[in-house]
């Protein structure tokens, strides 16, 4: 992590403070005077602030889930049904999801309670790489292919292009990998819609590099400080 962010995160002083301190050469790393564009590692750096060593303070919370078709992506639904935060371990520290996966679809969700985190992967002009595996009702042809890369028109408005790639062709339907960097509602089943399919299911695998490796269906875990680090940095 920058150092300037690193002193931020630790709750020392603001970013632009820090930039301040590093210029005043207070902060060192590793016993040694810092330059701005230096990185610490959160877990072995040792960093001091005029002497002072600086411990990293977690503000905030952050996790990964697997999220189960069967839940909705609020806090609380209107009408009763499951929601993901049921699935949390304990769920008292005013976590909220990062975007949403519809309850038919499961996969990679993180929560969190860092506004500014959900702004930078959620907001469409940062354009966060998301990835989907899809299995369709009919196979994927060629030129569907192609229409699906280069923009297809939902509710009257073309999708950004976006990598679509065939991961395999089942007897019925195709398997498909969908990387989009936009979010708009149900966004990956109305692109097939658009090319005459439909999709029998939905899971999000990746956001950026951030995959769910090992997580089974239903399980959470929190997030590492590198994982934290590249989602801060993406
Ligand atoms: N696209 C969809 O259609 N649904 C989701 O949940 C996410 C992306």
């Amino acid at each position: 992590m920058r150092i300037n962010k690193f002193l931020a995160y630790s709750g020392v002083c603001s970013r632009r403070a820090a930039d301040e301190l590093i210029i005043e050469g207070v902060v060192k790393i590793n016993g040694r005077v810092c330059n701005p564009g230096d990185d610490v590692d959160i877990s072995s750096d040792s960093v001091t602030v005029k002497g002072k060593l600086v411990n990293v303070v977690k503000k905030y919370d952050y996790y990964i889930m697997n999220k189960p078709k069967g839940y909705v992506c609020t806090v609380k639904d209107d009408k009763g049904r499951k929601t993901v935060m049921d699935l949390l371990p304990n769920n008292n520290k005013r976590l909220f999801p990062v975007g949403r996966l519809d309850y038919d679809t499961e996969g990679l969700l993180i929560l969190t309670n860092d506004g500014d985190l959900t702004f930078k992967l959620t907001h469409p002009k940062n354009e966060v790489p998301k990835t989907y595996l899809v299995k369709t009702e009919k196979p994927v042809s060629d030129e569907d292919l192609i229409k699906l890369r280069n923009g297809v028109y939902i509710d009257g408005v073309k999708t950004n292009k976006c990598n679509v790639r065939i991961v395999e062709t089942l007897k019925s339907g195709s398997k498909l990998h969908v990387t989009i960097t936009e979010g708009r509602n149900r966004q990956v089943r109305k692109m097939f819609e658009a090319v005459n399919n439909n999709v029998d299911f939905l899971k999000r695998i990746k956001i950026g590099d951030l995959a769910l490796s090992g997580l089974n269906r239903g399980e959470v875990r929190a997030l590492t400080p590198r994982e934290i680090d590249y989602l801060m940095n993406i």
